[in-house]
């Protein structure tokens, strides 16, 4: 039995407002899941003279087309029974993509109730002060702000170590900068549901492969005049999970510092009596030595989830290790595409 209530929801589908890798032309191998697959999901505009166009009269402009950029960013949308709630994972590395990739879609942004960050790091960080303008200008009259849902443990900046040299991250917003951006502030460093129990949103993963030993090199800064640390771990990743009827556990993972089998791991322990469905987002490969990329692949397969949707900083050499194991059963995310699941 789980302590937590995380209800069942009848739909889920998600808007992948930015990610690294865009591609509007394939279409989703898996039949379980519905994507774009087709230029013709990009939004039309109409012709104003179409006998200038030979009578057309809609025109497929390139500046409705999303772009890529190195971050996350996904709109997840549940219904169960007559109500719905929309909760926003990640807001992409800068506002300016937030807010181009947002316009093109014509994203509902006035629907998202709840922002998850699941990690400092600017590539999901940095569009998170435009996205609580952007939805909070959006929300219908009378409506709340949106809430923003942070981890208490927020590092002054985040960086590298480039062989002694610390290399410094842009600084994610502060708390006091996302209340004066408008958003409703919740520190949560515990497991917890948000709107209605459709939501889970986890704790601490703990780490508990051998192989997943987060960022190599990792180090924060948590006072301007103090001395960076080593923090290769990232212990405040945290993961946001959806119970899709009839299917079973959606997970989001933001970046998977934890490491993407340790996050599956606790979602599992978190709802044991629910099979693993899909896991959405950045596993953190794209750099991962090939012998890591080897051990996912085939914990991934003792696990057996039934879905793999490979995003962000997932790397091309793990979804080509993955796709040889399991032919045409993994939906990679890429940026501008709704996916039903
Ligand atoms: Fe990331």
């Amino acid at each position: 039995m789980s302590k937590y209530n995380l209800v069942e929801v009848d739909t889920l589908d998600f808007l992948t407002i930015v990610n690294d890798e865009m591609d509007n032309i394939s279409h989703s191998p898996n039949p379980a899941v519905k994507a774009g697959g087709s230029f013709m999901h990009i939004p039309l505009t109409d012709v104003q003279n179409p006998q200038a166009y030979g009578g057309a009269k809609k025109q497929m402009r390139m500046d409705n087309i999303c772009c890529g950029a190195h971050g996350l960013s996904l709109m997840i949308t549940v219904t169960r029974g007559n109500t719905k709630h929309t909760l926003l994972f990640d807001a992409g590395p800068e506002e300016e993509i937030f807010e181009k990739n947002a316009s093109r879609l014509r994203a509902d942004l006035g629907s998202v109730e709840h922002i998850h960050l699941s990690h400092y790091h600017r590539d999901h960080s940095g569009g998170l002060l435009k996205a609580i303008r952007m939805i909070n200008s959006a929300r219908p009259a009378g409506a709340s702000p949106v809430t923003v849902d942070l981890h208490p443990n927020r590092p002054e900046f985040r960086g590298i170590n480039a062989g002694g040299l610390p290399i410094t991250l842009e600084a994610d917003p502060t708390f006091d900068e996302v209340e004066r951006a408008g958003g409703i502030v919740t520190k949560n460093a515990d497991a917890h549901t948000a709107l209605d129990d459709t939501f889970f949103i986890s704790g601490e993963i703990p780490r508990i492969t051998p192989y997943e030993q987060g960022i190599p090199g990792g180090i924060r800064l948590d006072k301007a005049d103090g001395e960076w640390q080593p923090d290769p771990l990232i212990m405040e990743e945290r993961f946001t999970m959806v119970n899709l009827k009839g299917k079973g556990l959606v997970l989001f993972t933001g970046c998977s510092h934890a490491g993407v089998i340790n996050a599956i791991i606790h979602a599992s322990e978190m709802l044991p009596n629910v099979p693993m469905y899909a896991v959405v987002g950045g596993y953190h490969l794209a750099d991962a030595p090939d012998e890591k990329i080897q051990k996912t692949v085939s914990d991934f397969q003792d696990l057996s989830p039934k879905i793999l949707m490979p995003g962000h900083c997932s790397g091309w050499r793990f979804k080509n290790a993955w796709d040889r194991v399991n032919p045409g059963g993994m939906v990679p995310v890429f940026a501008g595409q709704r996916y039903t699941l």
